[in-house]
């Protein structure tokens, strides 16, 4: 049989990004992250949608010739994937006219991807994947989910928060203890100097296998209200320590119980804040602890990019799955 190639388009937020997957073999995954956004303090959309026209062209160029150096062949090319929802709906529209002019121009399928499935499903890129059924922790900057994955595309959301996105708590306790726009990675990176138990934050008592994120944010500047000039700066490795374990906790608890409610011991993690090697490491540890078997993708997978949109369009190609040129993209969307 022919092997089938995807070209996969993500644009939901403010990573252009395009890839190209041969029978569920990711060839090539360019990135192309947005810098414009950092002095705002936070993703501003109009400027986002104007970085996504600028960028999407070149990234998908560059994501050809990784993949077939020297001679981009269109015609290759079975099925456009992009990301349907959910995200900013400027960046999406971007990505979705893009996938539909180019599946229009060349006479092939399209396929629109739900971004938070591919999130899950950037756990089937590697060869050490899990297999079905197995659990994900998603937490990125817009969702903490936790999703019970019975098949490829049957994925069932069985937890998720009530408020802020883990990726939000980093990213706002950072900004509190004034690191530039995303916190997160930098609290990671000055957590691993700091001591996680210095600091006690408050953890939230949510029932079942939800979650809540806003309470920490303001546990933390009402410590930080308390204290004197200067304290921060004397006191950040150990403050961003002590944050990243308090969110930690509250997401690695949570699992444990959906561990033991589903009797799933395959446990995954995805999404950008998956990227934190607290909880990779945490995660892992646990998984020993309680004879769990852990994956993790690598950290290329985790953040916001298009190889995972491709690997969820293989199975949905391999499923008749296609989207009409009528698809419009959507903010919000459930599964
Ligand atoms: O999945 P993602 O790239 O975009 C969304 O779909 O939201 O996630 C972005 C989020 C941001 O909140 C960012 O601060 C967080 O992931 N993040 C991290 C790390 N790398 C990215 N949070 C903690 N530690 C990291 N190393
Ligand atoms: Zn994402």
């Amino acid at each position: 049989m022919r092997p089938v190639t995807i070209l996969a388009i993500e644009s939901s937020c403010d990573e252009t990004s395009a890839a190209i997957c041969v029978d569920g073999k990711i060839l090539s995954n360019h990135i192309a992250n947005q810098t414009v956004h950092e002095k705002y303090g936070g993703v501003v959309p109009e400027l986002a949608s104007r970085a996504h026209m600028q960028n999407i062209v070149p990234v998908v160029h560059s994501a050809l010739q990784t993949a077939f150096p020297g001679a981009p062949d269109l015609t290759s090319i079975d099925a456009v994937a992009f990301t349907q929802a959910p995200g900013l709906i400027g960046s999406l529209l971007v990505g979705t006219q893009f996938a539909k002019s180019l599946a229009l121009s060349l006479n092939k399928p399209l396929i629109g991807v739900h971004h938070m499935q591919a999130h899950v499903l950037a756990n089937l890129i590697d060869e050490n994947r899990p297999s079905f059924p197995f659990l994900c922790l998603t937490v990125s900057g817009g969702h903490t989910q936790i999703v019970l994955a019975k098949s490829p595309l049957e994925l069932e959301v069985i937890g998720e928060t009530i408020d802020d996105a883990a990726g939000e708590a980093f990213d706002k306790t950072a900004k509190l203890l004034g690191l530039p726009y995303p916190g997160g990675p930098l609290i990671d990176k000055y957590a691993k100097l700091g001591d996680p138990l210095r600091f006690k934050f408050a953890e939230p008592q949510i029932p079942e296998l939800d979650f809540s994120f806003s309470g920490l944010k303001t546990s933390v500047l009402y410590f930080l209200q308390k204290q004197e000039p200067g304290f921060i700066e004397q006191n950040l490795h150990d403050l961003c320590a002590s944050v990243q374990h308090t969110i930690i906790n509250i997401l690695l608890k949570k699992v444990k119980k959906a561990v033991q409610e589903t009797g799933v011991k395959q446990v995954c993690i995805a999404g950008g804040v998956s990227a934190n090697s607290g909880l990779r490491t945490a995660l892992q540890e646990l998984g020993v602890k309680h004879k769990w078997q852990t994956f993790i993708p690598k950290f290329e997978y985790c953040t916001d990019n298009a190889a995972m949109i491709a690997i969820t369009a293989y199975y949905k190609y391999q499923a008749s799955q296609f989207t009409g040129l009528e698809a419009s993209p959507s903010a919000r969307a459930e599964w």
